[in-house]
């Protein structure tokens, strides 16, 4: 099915200056970028982002780490797009990551792995929302 999910570089992709090198493997793939702006989170917006998992052990270095510096946050929209992009990220850890995938190439550890995307069509609703009002979603008409 046509789905959107949310795409994030983070701030170690961004520090790495491979924004553009992320960003053409979702286009290559045949995902379309249809929102889309560099932003540097507060605490608050970081801690609201995950609240999931707030109660898990890594959550304060995880909100530290992605407060560290900016980062860009996607609509990425295609066919299975849910799907597409986490078959182009790989695995959480990098060191599980299959060869060719963005955390392959671009992650050093499971804390800094270069990228995040929604798991879910569910979560990708929330997690657009949270970033994105509608007038910022450009659907391509051609
Ligand atoms: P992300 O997809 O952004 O969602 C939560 C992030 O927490 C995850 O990517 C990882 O970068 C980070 N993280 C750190 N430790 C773990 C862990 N043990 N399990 C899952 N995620 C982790």
């Amino acid at each position: 099915a046509l789905e959107r999910t949310l795409s994030i570089i983070k701030p170690d992709g961004v520090a790495k200056n491979v924004v553009g090198a992320i960003i053409n493997r979702f286009e290559t793939a045949g995902l379309r970028v249809v929102g889309q702006k560099m932003m540097h989170l507060s605490k608050e917006k970081a801690e609201g982002f995950y609240a999931e998992h707030s109660e898990r052990p890594f959550f304060g270095a995880l909100v530290e780490f992605m407060t560290s510096g900016p980062i860009v946050v996607m609509v990425l929209e295609g066919e299975d797009a849910v799907r597409k992009n986490r078959e182009i990220m790989g695995a959480t850890n990098p060191q599980e990551a299959a060869a060719g995938t963005l955390r392959a190439d671009y992650a050093d550890t499971i804390d800094e792995n270069a990228v995040h995307g929604s798991d879910a069509v569910e979560s990708a609703a929330r997690e657009i929302a949270y970033f994105f009002s509608d007038e910022e979603i450009c659907p391509r008409t051609r």
